[in-house]
């Protein structure tokens, strides 16, 4: 037995000795059998806008409600210095600017000494980085030309961290947007924005923004890069969006629909979001959707990331835990042609309407869509009912899109077992399947996927995660133990993965203060980004997917579970080397014959990347974002008979070159 040592994250193993208590396996790898291959896009990401994912987080924007679309116009807004009554006022134009109609008329003619102006608080404050440059940016219509916007970035004692001057610049009709850029000289995570209307005039405002300027590629406008990056690590095989429940909406009046998030984004018509309200132990009074990340911004993340890009669309049902309201079926034609649009959108030539929205907004090429949601949670004959009229309808037109469809909300029972096999005969191409369930269920299921039927529909593990407490509970902590259950499941994914193509953790992003859901992959808070103990076990699967499945077997039989030990491998065939998963939740380690089948010897040198804790409760945390996280090291091993070490309570992936 070997006892390991670290040289920094890489290094040599210099000699023997693990533990006196360690067990013998002997694991037969059949290389030289492959059972299918490992579709390359297998591992993929799960995208709401829950827990601040989008506005708050992801997208980049640190004004909240820069266009007083929020039920309370003035929500996140506080009015600064001496203002006479009617000096601030919140106009509505419904009439002919339904989409957008508020904007905010400063009229300073009246104003005393002392000044006016309005703070925004930013979403729970907004981060700023020392030495980084800020792009603010107005839309405004001049009405007395005479006030300058002065600006002040501020800390949350007052100081003021960063300074700058909008004069406006034209006196012409109409809305014009005029931008400028200064500079922080602090570093502050819950600063504020106060704007001072300097000067006597009459000004009309809109869409008051401000974003750092090093958004994801530099893109004005864009999307935080400390959190594209994180995603982008994985190098995940899709990008699921924009949901989850928010897809179905509280109801029909809210629910997703893409064609609002597209085009000028002040023109984006903003909505509620649904997890503003939806537990009441955690209000999200200040939660909408401005859809500053909308549809085509979604597939350009995928694109960026090198994802395919899998969007979910409503069928017609909002929400069944809320109103469950549906859409008659001889009323479903805008839905049905909301997914037909979408393909031309992501698909269709530049000379289609839709083709030409996409290349007016930036991107000629396709985005190359294969897949389409068709429902998100929905159950029962009502749901069956509606997408046997999307699935008539995008066949017809788009014979080769995937058709993704829902079989609820759990992995069992009575409403999954009616829809697996109502869509099992519809013939559908893939089954999003759900699990949220405790870490024993995780460790308790490696084996669920080994009997399914190969011939009917692929199966999408579209959103799963262990729960420490209980489904949706406050106190779930994405603990080792979740990652570990949950690592051990899908040794049983992959050793399935000619059935289960896709798979997603859910959900993805939580912001350390203004969550609604936990646990989440990936945490934030307004500076800084970390991964969870299960976004490093997702990590290791899929930046070490391989292109073939081959059976791994202890006496004959997959390794799931017994002793502790569940196990699964893969070829790949571009590297010529085997990997092999081996998760361990027994308090002894173990020790590994490999026979490997079919391969006379091995290189001498493998690489071993552990994950591992002896606490089971561990988290990580903004001060401590790698308390669980991978090691990597170089291992040697016989040639002729290979074997391997793992640790009590680990996740280990080896990599033996053939
Ligand atoms: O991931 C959080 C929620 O869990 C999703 O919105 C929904 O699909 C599921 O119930």
């Amino acid at each position: 037995m070997k006892q390991l040592t670290y040289i920094g994250t890489i290094g040599l193993l210099v000699s023997t000795v693990f533990s006196s208590i360690a067990q013998n396996h002997e694991f037969t790898v059949a290389v030289d059998q492959p059972t299918g291959e490992v579709n390359p896009h297998m591992w993929g990401l799960f995208f709401e806008d829950i827990n601040m994912g989008a506005d708050g987080g992801i997208y980049a924007e640190l004004v909240k409600n820069r266009s007083f679309e929020f039920f309370r116009p003035m929500m996140g807004w506080q009015t600064l210095g001496n203002a006479p009554e009617g000096a601030l006022l919140v106009l509505n134009r419904q009439e002919d600017h339904a989409h957008n109609p508020r904007f905010l008329r400063v009229n300073t003619t009246t104003a005393g000494s002392g000044g006016v102006g309005v703070s925004n608080e930013g979403f729970r404050g907004m981060g700023i980085k020392e030495g980084l440059n800020y792009d603010f940016s107005v839309m405004y219509h001049q009405r007395q030309p005479g006030i300058t916007l002065r600006l002040e970035l501020v800390d949350s004692a007052g100081l003021v961290i960063g300074r700058g001057m909008l004069e406006p610049q034209t006196e012409a009709d109409g809305w014009q947007k005029q931008s400028v850029s200064f500079r922080a000289t602090a570093t502050h995570p819950k600063a504020r924005l106060n704007i001072w209307f300097e000067g006597k005039g009459e000004i009309d405002l809109d869409m008051i923004s401000l974003f750092p300027e090093d958004t994801w590629k530099g893109r004005p406008g864009g999307l935080r890069a400390d959190m594209v990056q994180i995603l982008a690590d994985m190098k995940p095989g899709f990008l699921r969006f924009p949901g989850g429940c928010i897809v179905e909406g509280y109801d029909l009046s809210q629910r997703f629909q893409w064609k609002k998030t597209v085009g000028p984004i002040e023109e984006r018509q903003m909505v509620i979001n649904r997890w503003n309200f939806e537990f009441r132990h955690r209000p999200t009074p200040d939660y909408f959707q401005t859809f500053g990340l909308g549809f085509f911004e979604y597939f350009q993340l995928a694109e960026d990331i090198g994802a395919e890009p899998l969007p979910i669309l409503n069928c017609g049902m909002a929400c069944q835990f809320n109103t469950a309201e549906a859409v008659p079926l001889d009323q479903l034609d805008p839905y049905i042609q909301d997914a037909l649009d979408l393909i031309e959108f992501a698909n269709g030539a530049i000379t289609t309407t839709w083709g030409k929205l996409r290349a007016d907004m930036g991107h000629p090429e396709p985005f190359n869509l294969h897949m389409l949601g068709v429902g998100n949670e929905n159950w029962g004959p009502q749901y069956v009912e509606r997408l046997a009229v999307f699935q008539k309808a995008i066949k017809e037109k788009y014979p080769n899109i995937a058709i993704v469809a829902s079989s609820g909300t759990d992995p069992n029972g009575e409403r999954f077992d009616y829809l697996d096999s109502a869509l099992r005969k519809m013939d559908m191409d893939i089954i999003d399947e759900h699990f949220y369930r405790h870490p024993d269920w995780f460790f308790d299921n490696a084996t669920r996927y080994d009997d399914y039927d190969r011939s009917g529909p692929k199966i999408f593990a579209g959103e799963y995660a262990a729960q420490s407490v209980r489904i949706a509970s406050p106190d779930n902590k994405n603990n080792w133990l979740t990652a570990l259950s949950e690592a051990a499941f899908l040794t049983g994914v992959e050793r399935n993965a000619d059935v289960v193509t896709l798979a997603s953790y859910a959900p993805l992003f939580g912001h350390v203060d203004g969550w609604q859901w936990t646990p989440d992959l990936i945490w934030v808070d307004n500076l800084g980004v970390y991964g969870t103990p299960n976004y490093y076990v997702q990590r290791l699967y899929s930046t070490n997917k391989g292109t073939h499945v081959v059976p791994l077997t202890d006496q004959g039989k997959p390794v799931a579970g017994e002793n502790g030990l569940f196990a699964s491998a893969v070829l790949d065939k571009n590297r010529n080397e085997v990997i092999i998963k081996v998760a361990n939740r027994d308090e002894k380690s173990a020790t590994i014959q490999l026979n490997l089948s079919g391969t006379r010897r091995v290189e001498t040198e493998a690489l071993h990347i552990e994950l591992r804790s002896d606490d089971l409760d561990r988290v990580n945390s903004i001060n401590h974002p790698s308390a669980v996280s991978p090691h990597e090291r170089i291992i040697s091993v016989d040639r002729r008979r290979p074997s391997v070490v793992v640790a009590p309570y680990s996740f280990n992936v080896f990599k033996i070159k053939l």
